[in-house]
């Protein structure tokens, strides 16, 4: 039997000593104001035990993480028709780079990237009777926990400062791949990527991704098909263009937030979400993508 917890704590020992944290994003100033110094880890297995060292009881802003919960409910309203809209493809850029929009006449490369997450955004906005509240409701569900919420100064920060995301909207609205207007679906935008959760509530909510999508309270919510496509997503698409140095590293599929945090998950087995706020230049946690490096590697458990 793996040792977990004598892993983990390895982990958060290392993570303690390193002073080459990244840097924080400052783009959206509301994330700018957490301590650079947090860092938390928590696993989940199979059999539902859980493993944690460090601040992993504490919320943060889960920012991009909150694209696999906006694509799970979108898959499971259109099904395949959703990829008619967006692609299933790496883009090799950032995450909010433009230019193969334009190029590729409002079609996004993935779902993860953030023009891909706005069009799945509209999706939702066009579906659902009360988009922000059902989305929230669905969190919750899969998480097994009544206590996440958005955090509203993390929304008007981001409507301060989101140019990029109105031009990205804007320019799917001019290829026709937007159904609603600009401001509502990026309304919906910041208040999914605003939830607020810790690394224990991740860890939990990804249970449904390696349990063949029945979340903890044994609600089925996709199918073994969708499950297999949403994590080969996050395994090509999860770091935008660090997709394929998080896999050469880690070897696992996952995906991450510009708040810090990283959840990656190993389908039967585990999953595993970290925080360390600073980022590399490619805006992934430093901390935690050394920290699942070092777990994938010490647990000789990764999928390749
Ligand atoms: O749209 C944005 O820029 C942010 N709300 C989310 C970006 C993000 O988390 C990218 N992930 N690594």
């Amino acid at each position: 039997m793996i040792d977990y917890q004598r892993i983990l704590n390895a982990i958060h020992q290392t993570a303690q000593k390193t002073e080459d944290r990244g840097k924080i994003a400052d783009y959206i100033p509301e994330l700018a104001k957490v301590d650079m110094h947090k860092f938390g880890i928590h696993l989940v297995n199979m059999n539902q035990e859980n493993f944690c060292a460090g601040n992993s009881n504490e919320g943060f802003s889960i920012q991009s993480i909150s694209k696999v919960f906006t694509l799970t409910m979108a898959l499971g309203l259109l099904e395949e028709k959703l990829w008619e809209r967006v692609d299933v493809e790496p883009s090799g850029d950032p995450f909010n780079h433009l230019s193969l929009l334009e190029f590729e006449k409002g079609i996004p490369r993935n779902p993860f990237i953030n023009p891909g997450a706005i069009v799945v955004a509209d999706v939702l906005v066009s579906h659902l009777k009360n988009p922000k509240d059902e989305f929230l409701a669905f969190v919750r569900d899969i998480a097994d926990d009544d206590t996440i919420d958005y955090d509203s100064t993390v929304v008007s920060s981001e409507k301060r400062t989101g140019y990029h995301n109105y031009a990205a909207a804007n320019l799917l609205k001019s290829f026709n791949n937007l159904e609603n207007d600009v401001e509502t679906v990026l309304d919906f935008y910041f208040h999914q990527c605003s939830l607020t959760m810790s690394c224990a509530q991740l860890a939990n909510t990804f249970f449904l991704y390696i349990n063949n999508g029945k979340c903890r309270r044994k609600n089925t919510h996709l199918t073994s098909g969708q499950v297999k496509r949403i994590n080969a997503l996050m395994l090509t698409c999860g770091f935008y263009d660090e997709a394929g140095e998080f896999a050469f590293e880690v070897g696992l599929p996952g995906k991450s937030g510009v708040g810090g945090g990283i959840v990656a998950l190993h389908p039967n087995k585990f999953c595993v979400a970290t925080w360390s706020p600073g980022l590399n230049d490619k805006g992934n946690s430093k901390l935690g993508m050394l920290a699942l490096e070092k777990l994938t590697t010490e647990t000789e458990l990764s999928i390749f």
